[in-house]
């Protein structure tokens, strides 16, 4: 079928729907709903036989639900309406919750549904929440509903409709902090439900914040309301019965009013506070190693996959200690959400010099990439449990192997961000891995990629399982035969001897220069398109128009436009 995905942006959850239901054989096109017109445009221009709205912030307009069947992925179970519905079930401590799709009509979240799929909620962000049970739910709703339409089946149960519990959006003061009366469990629930947007607002030192990234603090308590620790980026404030550490705020007033570490939108105000190492017992923790026999667990869990660059320094001299070791497997397990989004963008916006501090991520980066490629002690594998773009991924490809778990997607693109060049050694790794044919497609589709394909392309080597308990398994019971592998020895003497002779064709450190001759420029040159893609990126500015890689209904206007 042709199906247009009408969306609000092109976020997690419309890039898996795109992979899934390409791989399924549809044709796609994508729109963001920046108007009534540019909508019924894109409908006329795409002739689709559904429309299909995944992530919408208004209600679909009327002339196009009437002219063609429109789906609305709902994030709330049947009967659930209105505009912040994971926030209110975060909110109210839900203990199950679903996804229904609905077909737009005049009512908003009150059409006849299609098709719906339940979950068991967990203690977690909403954008942890949104990227995992919400995002498995809406595939498995949407395919449903997908496969009824194209039979020319209705909705299942004729009459049923999403007509139920209309709740209004979340007000800043239905989960203001009260610090002296909130227990723990509140005050991480009333953080939660607003993270990634907006954030909770509250006060701290006499200044407005919107909080983010909250953790327990096991260790810690004290005064309710007081902030009475630092560790790493973060900030601990104790509860009425704990404290929990905050990672990021925002700060509206700013000169930078995006997300940045805690302790340096603080700055000042913490220099007398006790400083509690960061990944210690008694810290913020991002980074933490574990061992089962002879293989080393690596996990690195950066608050949105972006890595710094004093978090690439932290995480190198992680691995060389794992490397220190006498295991035989390291395993690379980067966070829950992410495995990696490349470079810190954030910190680099807010950095006094962009352009240096761009340079110094990179070259972290590159050091990181650079010791995981040139490891002869161990076997070494990525496993990501959760998505990676841009350098991620390629950081990711630096490992013998590469394991993913069903569900995730790559970005295994740069050019988005203002047509950077890239780093982290993709020009030799993509065409070692994937080959020259592959990686000339790779890089020229700046699409989503979902587990399948990147392994059919030769980006990743394996794909396991979709839960991630059961892929947690998976990765260690495949590690575990790898360090047991009789023919181990022969694999790790393999390894150092195709490494030695990519050496001698072309040395790494070529590689590195390379590619970084071309950073320098992005960075350093005269072409701003860097800085003006991460300056829109970082402050959210909303596009204007939908990118031509995933309009494809533009895209063939255009050529017909070049070809006349
Ligand atoms: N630096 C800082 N923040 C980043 C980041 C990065 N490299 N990559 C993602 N984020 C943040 C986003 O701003 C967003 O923040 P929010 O919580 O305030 O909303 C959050 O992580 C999730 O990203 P989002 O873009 O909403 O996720 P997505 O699933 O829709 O898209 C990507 C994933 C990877 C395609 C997209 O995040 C991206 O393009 N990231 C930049 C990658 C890049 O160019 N890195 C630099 C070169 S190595």
């Amino acid at each position: 079928m042709r199906i247009l995905l009408l969306v609000h942006s092109f976020n997690s959850l419309a890039q898996r729907l795109f992979v899934e239901l390409a791989a399924r054989g549809h044709d796609l096109s994508v729109e963001f709903d920046i108007n009534d017109a540019v909508s019924l445009e894109a409908d006329t221009q795409f002739q689709p036989d559904l429309i299909l709205a995944p992530f919408l912030k208004r209600a679909i307009p009327e002339r196009l639900w009437r002219r063609r069947t429109c789906l609305v992925v709902h994030p709330g179970p049947p009967g659930d309406r209105g505009p912040s519905a994971l926030d209110w079930a975060i909110l109210k401590g839900e203990a199950t919750w679903g996804v229904t799709v609905l077909q737009a009509n005049a009512e908003f979240d009150a059409g006849p549904i299609w098709a719906s799929a339940a979950f068991s909620m967990r203690p977690a962000a909403k954008s942890s929440l949104y990227r995992n049970e919400i995002t498995e739910a809406a595939v498995s709703a949407v395919l449903k509903a997908v496969e009824r339409f194209a039979k020319g089946e209705g909705p299942p149960q004729e009459g049923s409709s999403g007509a139920g519990n209309w709740r209004p959006h979340v007000r800043p003061e239905d989960r203001a902090i009260d610090w002296c009366v909130d227990s723990t469990d509140v005050v991480l629930r009333k953080i939660r439900s607003a993270d990634g947007v907006p954030g909770v607002e509250d006060e701290l030192f006499g200044r407005r914040f919107r909080l983010f990234d909250a953790q327990e603090a096991p260790h810690h308590s004290g005064s309710p309301g007081d902030v009475i620790a630092r560790s790493g980026p973060a900030v601990c404030r104790a509860t009425k019965n704990g404290a929990v550490w905050i990672g990021a705020l925002a700060d509206r007033e700013s000169e930078y009013p995006f997300k940045r570490p805690a302790t340096q939108v603080l700055a000042d105000s913490l220099a007398p506070l006790p400083d509690r190492p960061i990944d210690s017992p008694g810290g913020y923790r991002e980074i933490w190693y574990e061992e089962r026999g002879d293989v080393g667990y690596l996990h690195f869990a950066f608050y949105n996959g972006a890595m710094g660059t004093g978090q690439c320094r932290r995480l190198l001299k992680a691995y060389r200690q794992a490397v220190e070791r006498s295991t035989r497997v390291i395993v690379l397990m980067g966070g829950h959400d992410f495995w990696s989004n490349g470079i810190h963008l954030n910190l680099i916006e807010a950095a006094d010099s962009p352009a240096d501090e761009s340079w110094e991520n990179i070259n972290a980066m590159d050091d990181l990439a650079e010791a995981i490629i040139r490891t002869e002690s161990h076997l070494t594998v990525a496993a990501l449990q959760g998505n990676a773009g841009a350098g991620g991924v390629f950081l990711a490809r630096a490992a013998d192997r590469v394991w993913l778990r069903r569900g995730v997607v790559l970005n295994p693109h740069y050019k988005d961000m203002g047509n950077l060049y890239g780093s982290e050694f993709w020009t030799y790794l993509l065409p070692r891995f994937a080959g020259r044919k592959n990686a000339e497609r790779i890089v020229a589709a700046r699409l989503p990629m979902g587990a399948d394909e990147a392994q059919t392309l030769g980006l990743a080597d394996a794909v396991l399982a979709a839960d991630r308990d059961e892929f947690r398994s998976a990765v260690q019971s495949a590690a575990d035969s790898m360090a047991k592998a009789a023919d181990f020895s022969e694999r790790l003497m393999a390894k150092a001897v195709r490494r030695a002779s990519d050496e001698r064709e072309k040395p790494l450190s070529a590689y590195r220069e390379e590619e970084l001759a071309r950073m320098r420029l992005n960075f350093f040159g005269f072409d701003p398109s860097y800085h003006v893609a991460r300056y829109k990126f970082v402050h959210k500015v909303p596009k204007s128009r939908t990118p031509a890689t995933i309009a494809v209904h533009r895209q063939v206007r255009d050529d017909l436009r070049t070809a006349s």
